[in-house]
């Protein structure tokens, strides 16, 4: 089966080279971090409003991507067997078993065009990450949306109530976006083996890196469970710090890779990316870096929180949602006329704000700016 061009000059019997010599730089261009705008970009704004990783990538990863600019002028094509290996590899997968896409964004819509359509529906949360829903929409489906509980977690009982045969697909995001909580394991096993045998469940598990280990947490491609309907979603935007490369991914079962993979676009894959997947795949050191300094950042965080009588919600990923007691688009615009971009507004949590953990430096701005708030020093939590 031809399913890429790689695939395709073999069929006709051209050689192809593979992995042909990345030019590399001078030592003194590939030695440090790959530039980063300053705290404050060129247009002046601080930006915690995407969930990126603020310090970018690790360093062996930068020097990587420094010497891959010198095949930006190729198509990636050639490289499209070998990246889905890589990742394959990392995971203890099947290749068949593993498909990437231009940031796991793609992966969402291909399993809205595989799996749903005018005559099946999609259940998730409320609130949570809307891309599936935006793409479930756009191919005729209708979204149920089931309001998260007290506690923050999915209310996978409703849920269930929803799911009768015409339900397509479930999304479930864990740590869920933008509320940063987690759903038990145990109770998503639980949730999954009682849907309808014709229910996909699509499980997004862009934040799991950043996950403290817990009893009640593990991932679905960590530890599988023998069913076919399962596809969890990663992307290297966050952790890696690569949100600009665009790749992300789905493991799932060769039966449902096979349905979404038409819908991919083609040659989606970008040079640089191709050429770098694989050292930032090996580089666990800098995933471990990069958890860490989350991790730091986000206690500091939680202490000028502390202070300041705000209790967010208990955070798993990079970023905070927290109560304010106050209308969120006010204090969004607040920052944005200080020119902070804080998370968009979340109508079913409308006294809430989603931050993005930032440098020390832009957290310094956050709270600087929190501070000229009228009200910011009577906020009492409840
Ligand atoms: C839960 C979740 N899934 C998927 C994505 C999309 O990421 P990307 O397309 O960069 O992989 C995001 C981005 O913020 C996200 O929060």
């Amino acid at each position: 089966m031809i399913r890429s061009r790689r695939d395709f000059l073999r069929s006709l019997s051209i050689v192809t080279a593979t992995g042909a010599a990345a030019i590399h730089w001078p030592a003194e261009n590939i030695s440090g971090r790959l530039p980063r705008e300053p705290a404050r970009a060129s247009d002046g704004f601080i930006l915690l409003n995407s969930n990126e990783n603020p310090y970018g990538p690790s360093l062996r990863v930068a020097n990587a991507i420094r010497a891959a600019t010198g095949r930006v002028n190729r198509y990636a094509f050639m490289k499209n067997d070998e990246v889905t290996e890589r990742i394959a590899n990392h995971h203890r997968v099947k290749p068949e078993q593993l498909l990437f896409g231009c940031g796991s964004t793609e992966i969402l819509r291909v399993a809205a065009c595989a799996f749903l359509g005018n005559t099946k529906k999609l259940i998730q949360a409320l609130p949570t990450f809307e891309a599936l829903e935006d793409y479930a929409k756009s191919v005729g489906s209708e979204v149920t949306r089931v309001p998260i509980n007290r506690n923050y977690s999915y209310d996978l009982e409703a849920m269930l109530s929803h799911a009768d045969g015409s339900a397509g697909l479930v999304y479930v995001c864990n740590p869920n976006n933008p509320t940063g909580s987690l759903t038990s394991r145990k109770d998503l096993e639980d949730f999954i083996r009682k849907l309808p045998a014709t229910t996909r469940v699509v499980i997004d598990e862009a934040y799991h890196d950043y996950v403290v280990p817990t009893g009640s947490y593990s991932s679905f491609i960590d530890h599988p469970l023998d069913d076919e309907r399962v596809i969890v979603t990663r992307t290297f935007s966050k952790v890696y710090g690569l949100a600009g490369l665009r790749l992300g991914y789905a493991v799932a079962s060769p039966k449902a890779i096979e349905k979404m993979r038409p819908f991919l676009t083609r040659d989606s894959l970008n040079s640089i990316v191709a050429e770098i997947v694989g050292v930032a795949l090996e580089d666990g050191a800098g995933v471990q870096e990069a958890v860490k300094r989350n991790r730091e950042d986000m206690q500091e965080f939680l202490n000028r929180a502390g202070t300041r009588n705000l209790s967010p919600i208990d955070p798993h990923a990079n970023f905070v949602m927290m109560n304010i007691q106050h209308p969120a688009p006010e204090v969004i615009e607040h920052f944005r006329q200080h020119k902070i971009l804080i998370g968009r507004f979340f109508p079913s949590m409308s006294g809430y704000i989603r931050v993005s953990l930032g440098t020390p430096q832009e957290m310094q701005a956050f709270w600087q700016i929190w501070n000229l708030l009228p009200w910011s020093n009577k906020v009492m939590h409840h």
